[in-house]
C-alpha cells in the first residue's frame, strides 16, 4: 500500500484487502464507491452517501476496457488521477483502490459474468457487451474489496439495476446503495462524458432532461405510454440531438416495458450530440 500525502492508495488487491480488513478488525464498516475516474460532483455524491452509510470509504478508479465497444471513447476517456485523488481526499474519502489493467484482467484471464433480464435492451441493445464488460468488473472489485456497502448513481439507472441483479444471483454479501442523478443547474445530469460536448452542443444537451420530464409528466396525467415514447424521441431531434438510440418508459424495479402505468416507472433515454452520448432518466411522477 502506498501512501499519498492525503490518502492512502492501494494499487493492487493485496494491498487493498490489507487496507479494508485492517478497517475491519477495528471494527469499521465499509463503502466502496466504484468509479472510472474524472470526477464530478455526481461522484462526490456517491462519496458522500458512502460516508452516511459506513466508517470507511474506498473509492475504486479504473477506466474499464471490457465495457467499451470497438470504436468507442475507451482511449480518449478522460484520465486525472492526480486531480482526483486530491478531490477525494478532501471529500473524505479513507483510501482509493487504482487498480492497473493487468491487475484487473492478469495474462489468461478468461471468465465474463452476464447478466440478463435488466442488461437487455435500452443500452444493452445499443451496446453490445457493455453490461457483461461492466457486470464482470463489478463482480470482481466487490470480491476484491469485501465491502458492506457499495454504492452506484442512479444516472446509470440500467447499470445499477444490472448491479443490483448481480449481487442477488451470485449471492455476493454486500448492500448496494442507489444515489439519485446531480445535475448541472440547468438540468444537463453530471457525466465525465459532458468535457466532450462544444459550446453549441452544451447549449442543447440540457434539452434531453426537460423532455423526458415532459414525457413523464404527460404520463402521470393519463398519456399512451407508446404515443408519448415516440413524441420524446421526435422532440430529441427538432431539440437538436443528431440521433436518438432510445426514449422508452420501463418499470422500476425490473426495466421491463409496462403495459400500463400501475408500477413506479422511468423512462429512459441515450440520445447522440455529435460524437456524444448522453444518457438520462426520469421518475414517472405518481408511479412511485
Ligand atoms: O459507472 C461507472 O463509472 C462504471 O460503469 C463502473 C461501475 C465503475 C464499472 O466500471
Amino acid at each position: 500500500m502506498k501512501e499519498t500525502a492525503a490518502l492512502p492508495i492501494a494499487r493492487t488487491v493485496s494491498a487493498l484487502r490489507q487496507m479494508v480488513d485492517a478497517w475491519r478488525a477495528e471494527g469499521r464498516r465499509v463503502a466502496l464507491v466504484p468509479t472510472m475516474g474524472a470526477l464530478h460532483d455526481g461522484h462526490l455524491a456517491l462519496v458522500r452517501q458512502g460516508l452516511r452509510q459506513a466508517d470507511r470509504v474506498v473509492p475504486s478508479i479504473f477506466v474499464n476496457p471490457i465495457q467499451f465497444g470497438p470504436g468507442e471513447d475507451f482511449a480518449a476517456y478522460p484520465r486525472r488521477v492526480a486531480e482526483d485523488a486530491a478531490v477525494l481526499a478532501k471529500a473524505g474519502a479513507h483510501g482509493l483502490y487504482l487498480p492497473s489493467a493487468d491487475e484487473m484482467y492478469p495474462a489468461g484471464f478468461a471468465t465474463t459474468v452476464t447478466v440478463a433480464g435488466p442488461a437487455q435492451g435500452l443500452c444493452g441493445a445499443f451496446r453490445p457487451g457493455h453490461f457483461a464488460g461492466v457486470a464482470t468488473v463489478v463482480a470482481k472489485l466487490l470480491l476484491q474489496a469485501r465491502p458492506d456497502v457499495a454504492v452506484f448513481g442512479e444516472k446509470d439507472y440500467q447499470q445499477l439495476l444490472v448491479v443490483r441483479h448481480l449481487v442477488r444471483d451470485l449471492d455476493i454479501p454486500v448492500d448496494i446503495v442507489g444515489v439519485p442523478i446531480v445535475r448541472e443547474c440547468d438540468g444537463l445530469a453530471m457525466s465525465s462524458r459532458n468535457a466532450y460536448l462544444s459550446p453549441a452542443e452544451r447549449a442543447i444537451a440540457p434539452q434531453i432532461h426537460r423532455i423526458l420530464l415532459d414525457v413523464a409528466g404527460r404520463l402521470a396525467k393519463g398519456g399512451d405510454i407508446a404515443a408519448e415514447e415516440a413524441r420524446g424521441r421526435a422532440d430529441l431531434l427538432a431539440a437538436g440531438f443528431s440521433s436518438v438510440d432510445y426514449l422508452e418508459v420501463r418499470d422500476a424495479e425490473t426495466l421491463v416495458p409496462p403495459a400500463s402505468l400501475g408500477r413506479p416507472a422511468r423512462v429512459l433515454a441515450a440520445a447522440r450530440l455529435g460524437c456524444t452520448r448522453l444518457i438520462d432518466n426520469v421518475a414517472v411522477p405518481g408511479s412511485q
